[in-house]
């Protein structure tokens, strides 16, 4: 198994605060709306569930699984729908809620598929975005963070399925081969 050196990038602190503005804003903005929050499984469960504790407006939660990373920190670049939306969203405000942006495929593929229901908008909420990687147009409506092109971890995020537990965010680097 490869080892990897994790690195401090947000703690704790730093990601409630994006998050309490993220909720704040949005609940001013859907204020007297029909809301439905759809959640990209698995790595934006976390901040889903505690978004969702800050706001002040009825909502509903609707989960996706999307699958577009082979194994390690590569995009194998064809998305698949692996679990989808379930619940109606003719005439309703939308609102995609993603742990990361990167190329910005992925958000593309489910908005123009929940497009397809005939919803009354589509909007994206992303904790972090790493804008300098964007490969396709995908504007983040509501943003946690830019970051670096770094490859994070933590807070729901995962390399291999591991280290999704982890309160704080870590980007991660090689652990330097021993000297001989
Ligand atoms: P995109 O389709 O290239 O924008 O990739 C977005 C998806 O790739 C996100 O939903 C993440 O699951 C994953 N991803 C992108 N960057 C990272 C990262 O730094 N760490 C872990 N997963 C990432
Ligand atoms: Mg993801």
């Amino acid at each position: 198994m490869e080892e990897y050196c994790l690195n401090p990038l947000f703690s704790k602190e730093q990601i409630a605060s994006f998050v309490k503005v993220l909720a704040e804003q949005i609940s001013k903005d859907y204020k007297d709306r029909e809301l439905v929050l759809v959640c990209i499984l698995k790595g934006a469960f976390m901040f889903l569930s505690d978004l969702v504790r800050h706001l002040e407006i009825p909502v509903k939660i609707d989960f996706v699984r999307l699958a577009s990373y082979g194994p390690g920190m590569k995009s194998s670049g064809r998305i698949e729908i692996t679990k989808d939306a379930e619940l109606p969203i003719e005439g309703k405000d939308v609102l995609i809620i993603e742990d990361i942006v990167d190329s910005g495929r992925t958000l593309q593929f489910l908005r123009d598929r929940l497009f397809l229901a005939n919803p009354r908008s589509v909007k994206i909420c992303a904790l972090l975005d790493k804008k300098a990687r964007r490969e396709v147009e995908i504007d983040v409506d509501y943003l946690g963070k830019e970051v670096d092109d770094v490859f994070v971890v933590g807070y729901g995020i995962d390399l291999n399925e591991d280290y999704r537990n982890l309160p704080e965010i870590y980007y991660v680097t090689p652990v330097d081969q021993p000297k001989r």
